[in-house]
C-alpha cells in the first residue's frame, strides 16, 4: 500500500532500537518509522550519535556523510558529524558530537542519574536535527518529535530557527510526561530562543526551563501513546504538574495506541527461544517455560505459575507492590518469580533481599539482557506490571503475543490493551485503586485460574495471542494525522 507516497517524516529522539535502548521509546521510534515506510511515507529517523549506537551502526553497515553541522550554543559552537545507516529500509543519522555524545552513558552515567550538561546536549541535539534537513537536501514536511529529549524541536521550528524550514509542521509525541527535562533559567541561551518565551505560558514551568512543555507549547499537533493517557494527563494525578497546560492544549492532542514489532516478537520464529509456538499449538511454550527455570536456577516444575517481570526499577513500575504482596504466595508453592530488570538502587537492594529468602522460588537477574526479556516473555504464565501510571507499555503487548497473560493497573494503555478474563472475552488480568489489598487479591484470583481452570486458561491464551497491536495498523494513524496537518494530498 502506497497511499502516503510523497510525504516525507523527520523522527527526531534520543533513543532508537537497534542503536540505544533505555525504555520502550527506543521501541516505538525503531519501528513506527519502518511501518510508516511500508504506507509509502519517506520515514527517516536522527538520534544522538552515542559510543554505544555509533558501534552498533558501525556492524550494521554505517557511513559517515561528506562534511559537518557547526552548532552554536551559548557562544560554544559544537561540531557533529553525521553517519548514516539503513535500518530495515529505514536511513537513520546517528549526529556525533565527541565532547556531547561520546560516553558510556545515555542520559547519564547509570539509569538512575542525568549528566550535568543535559540541556546542551539536547539543545544542540534538537538544532542539528532542524539543520539537517539542509545537510542532506531533504526537506520534510513533518518533524515528529519525541519526549523531552526533543521537546525544544518543535519550538525552534516555529520561531524560525535557522529559517530553512518555513512549510514544515511539527507533531510532538509524550511517551512519558513524568520525564520533562527541566533545567535552570540559564540555559535558555543554550536554546538560542528569544527570553520573551521565557514566561509561565510558554518555556517557563515553576522557575525552570521545561523542554517538555516546549514541544507541548509550540507543535501544531501532540499525541500520546495510548487513548486513555490522552485523558489521564489532563488531571493532576498523572500531569506530573503539567495539566493546567495539557488542558490548554487539548485542542490538538488525541492519543495513538503504540503497536509492537510483530517480527521481532513473534513466537513462532523467535531466535532467543528454545522452542516455538503459536496458538494453534502451545506444546513449545512448555519447553520455554522449562528452559527458563533452569536458565535462572529455578526447580523445573511444570505445574507451578512462574510469574515473570522485565522492567526499568522504577517508582512509576510498581515494584514496591510486587515486593509486599508475593511472599505468601511463594511460600505456599503457588508461584515461582523471575525478575529481570535494573534501575533505582533501593528496589535492587530489595529484590536481592526477597530472592534471599527464597532462593528456590525467587530469581532476580539484575541488569539489561535483551533475549532473556524474550525468554521470559515466552517461558512466564503469568506476566505483572502494577505501574502506578502506564502511558503506554509494551511489554504487556508482547506477553498477550507470547500467551503469557498480563496482570495489570487499570491505567493509561494498560486499561486500553488488557481485558479481564472476568469479562468472558478476557485476554488478562485487571485491578485498579493503587493498593496492597486490591493487588493482591487479582493475584490470588490470576495463580487460582492457573492452578484449577486450566481450560479456561488457555482459551484466555489463546485469545491473547490473537489480538493484533502490529504498527501496522498503528501507523495508518499516524499517517492520517501527518496528512491532515500537511497540504499533501493521497
Ligand atoms: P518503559 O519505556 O516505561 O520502560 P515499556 O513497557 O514501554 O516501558 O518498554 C520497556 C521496554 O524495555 C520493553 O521492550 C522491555 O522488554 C525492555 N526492557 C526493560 N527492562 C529491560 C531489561 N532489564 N532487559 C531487557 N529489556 C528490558
Ligand atoms: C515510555 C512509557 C511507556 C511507553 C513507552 C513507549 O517510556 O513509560 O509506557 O510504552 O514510552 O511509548
Amino acid at each position: 500500500m502506497d497511499s502516503y507516497r510523497g510525504l516525507r517524516v523527520l523522527h527526531v529522539a534520543g533513543e532508537a532500537v537497534p542503536m540505544v535502548k533505555t525504555g520502550g521509546l527506543a521501541d516505538v521510534v525503531g519501528a513506527l518509522p519502518v511501518a510508516l515506510n511500508g504506507l509509502g511515507v519517506d520515514a527517516r529517523v536522527a538520534i544522538p550519535g552515542y559510543r554505544h549506537a555509533l558501534r552498533v551502526a558501525e556492524e550494521m553497515g554505517m557511513r559517515w556523510l561528506p562534511g559537518n553541522l557547526t552548532i552554536e550554543a551559548g557562544g560554544m559552537d559544537h561540531s557533529l558529524g553525521v553517519a548514516e545507516v539503513m535500518v530495515s529500509g529505514v536511513p537513520v543519522y546517528l549526529l556525533a558530537c565527541e565532547e556531547l555524545f561520546a560516553r558510556d552513558g545515555v542520559y547519564g552515567p547509570t539509569p538512575a542519574s542525568d549528566y550535568e550538561d543535559n540541556a546542551r546536549r539536547y539543545a544542540v541535539f534538537a538544532k542539528a536535527a532542524l539543520a539537517l534537513p539542509g545537510f542532506l537536501t531533504w526537506v520534510p514536511h513533518v518533524v515528529h518529535a519525541h519526549d523531552w529529549q526533543a521537546g525544544l524541536v518543535p519550538a525552534l521550528l516555529q520561531r524560525g530557527w535557522g529559517r530553512s524550514l518555513p512549510a514544515t509542521r511539527s507533531l510532538f509525541t509524550i511517551h512519558n510526561i513524568a520525564y520533562q527535562g527541566t533545567f535552570w533559567h540559564w540555559d535558555m541561551k543554550l536554546t538560542g530562543l528569544n527570553w520573551s518565551l521565557y514566561n509561565p505560558l510558554q518555556l517557563e514551568h515553576f522557575g525552570k526551563l521545561n523542554f517538555l512543555k516546549a514541544g507541548v507549547v509550540f507543535a501544531d499537533r501532540v499525541t500520546t501513546v495510548s487513548q486513555r493517557y490522552a485523558q489521564e494527563i489532563q488531571g493532576e494525578d498523572f500531569g506530573y504538574g503539567l495539566d493546567g497546560v495539557i488542558t490548554s492544549h487539548a485542542y490538538k492532542l488525541s492519543g495513538i495506541t503504540n503497536g509492537i514489532d510483530h517480527e521481532i516478537w513473534d513466537p513462532s520464529t523467535d531466535p532467543h527461544l528454545p522452542a516455538h509456538y503459536s496458538h494453534r499449538d502451545l506444546s513449545g511454550k512448555r519447553i520455554c517455560k522449562q528452559h527458563l527455570q533452569r536458565e535462572v536456577g529455578l526447580p523445573e516444575d511444570p505445574n507451578i505459575a512462574v510469574v515473570g517481570v522485565v522492567s526499568r526499577l522504577v517508582e512509576q513500575k510498581g515494584i514496591d507492590f510486587i515486593l509486599d504482596a508475593v511472599d505468601p504466595y511463594i511460600l505456599a508453592g503457588r508461584m515461582q518469580l523471575v525478575v529481570l530488570g535494573a534501575g533505582e538502587p533501593h528496589l535492587e537492594a530489595q529484590l536481592r533481599n526477597l530472592q534471599g529468602r527464597h532462593a528456590d522460588r525467587v530469581c532476580f537477574w539484575h541488569g539489561y539482557n535483551e533475549g532473556l526479556a524474550h525468554r521470559i516473555e515466552a517461558g512466564s504464565d503469568l506476566f505483572l506490571m502494577p505501574s502506578r501510571f502506564e502511558p503506554c507499555g509494551l511489554n504487556q503487548m508482547y506477553s498477550l503475543r507470547y500467551g503469557t497473560l498480563p496482570l495489570v493497573r487499570y491505567t493509561g494503555g494498560l486499561a486500553d490493551t488488557v481485558i479481564d478474563v472476568a469479562s468472558g472475552e478476557g485476554n488478562g488480568f485487571t485491578f485498579g485503586p493503587m493498593d496492597m489489598g486490591h493487588f493482591s487479591a487479582v493475584l490470588d484470583r490470576a495463580l487460582g485460574l492457573y492452578q484449577y481452570f486450566p481450560k479456561e486458561w488457555q482459551r484466555a491464551q489463546r485469545r491473547a495471542m490473537q489480538a493484533d497491536h502490529s504498527w501496522a495498523r498503528v501507523a495508518m494513524d499516524y499517517a492520517e494525522c501527518y496528512r491532515e496537518m500537511t497540504w499533501v494530498e493521497r
